[in-house]
């Protein structure tokens, strides 16, 4: 990259291929998903470094209440586990953690971490990651029309926004799923308008650097016309 290259402001990613990665390794799935905290830790470092603003991960979707038992239950720990790791650091990096999806199927210890990691990183500047969990698209959509039916007020395109979990944040300016799937799986549906969208066969534990630079690379030559046309052409 170079430091003149036009960055996104907000960068989100499906995180796919963890059970993959440790199958190729004759691991149980968990493995992989311990070895995708550590790939959060690394791609964390290397957004925020970069001077990108937003860094939105789907970790855990509506729909993944259907794995098995005890993947849930090892998900819900790792979850757990990085609140209370990792939430040291972010404080001192001057991250802000926000985390969105519903917060039914959680315990009250584990609400009360996500409370608690908000409260104490809410003042960070250098950047904000969002973790979505128990999140999905259309139940966000769902809870905002519902929350606009209740106020009693018409929406436009720019109130409507105000309404959806997503509310302190931009739309996504560039969307990456690895794994080697190409499909959206219910993430920002309605945020994801005019992202960009990148399609990686990287397992997520696997990714690197220097793969997040190739595609900061593609997207400082996209040419974004939000449904407008550009003169120069
Ligand atoms: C998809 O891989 C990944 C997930 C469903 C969860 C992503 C979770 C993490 C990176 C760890 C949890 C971290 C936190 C902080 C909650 P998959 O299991 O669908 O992989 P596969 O497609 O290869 O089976």
């Amino acid at each position: 990259m170079r430091s003149d290259d036009k960055l996104p402001v907000h960068i989100a990613f499906i995180m796919d291929g963890n059970g993959r990665w440790a199958k190729k390794r004759l691991l149980p799935r968990k493995f992989g998903h311990r070895e995708g905290v550590k790939t959060i830790d690394r791609v964390a470092d290397d957004v925020f470094g970069r001077g990108i603003k937003y860094l939105t991960l789907f970790a855990f979707s509506t729909e993944n209440w259907k794995r098995p038992k005890d993947e849930v239950s090892g998900l819900l720990a790792l979850f757990d586990n990085y609140l209370t790791k990792r939430l040291p650091k972010l404080e001192r990096d001057g991250v802000v953690l926000r985390v969105i999806g519903s917060e039914r199927g959680l315990n009250d210890e584990l609400r009360g971490k996500i409370d608690e990691a908000y409260k104490r990183t809410c003042g960070g500047t250098k950047g904000n990651l969002t973790i979505c969990f128990d999140y999905g698209g259309r139940a966000d959509i769902i809870g905002a029309v519902n929350r606009c039916v209740e106020s009693g007020v018409k929406v436009d395109e720019s109130s409507f926004p105000t309404f959806l979990q997503t509310a302190e944040l931009p739309d996504p300016d560039i969307i990456v799923r690895t794994g080697g799937e190409h499909r959206i799986s219910n993430f920002l549906l309605y945020q994801m308008a005019y992202s960009e969208l990148y399609f990686s066969d990287t397992l997520w534990p696997d990714f690197t650097a220097k793969e997040l630079d190739d595609i900061l690379k593609a997207y400082s030559k996209t040419d974004r016309r939000f449904g407008g046309v550009d003169e120069k052409r």
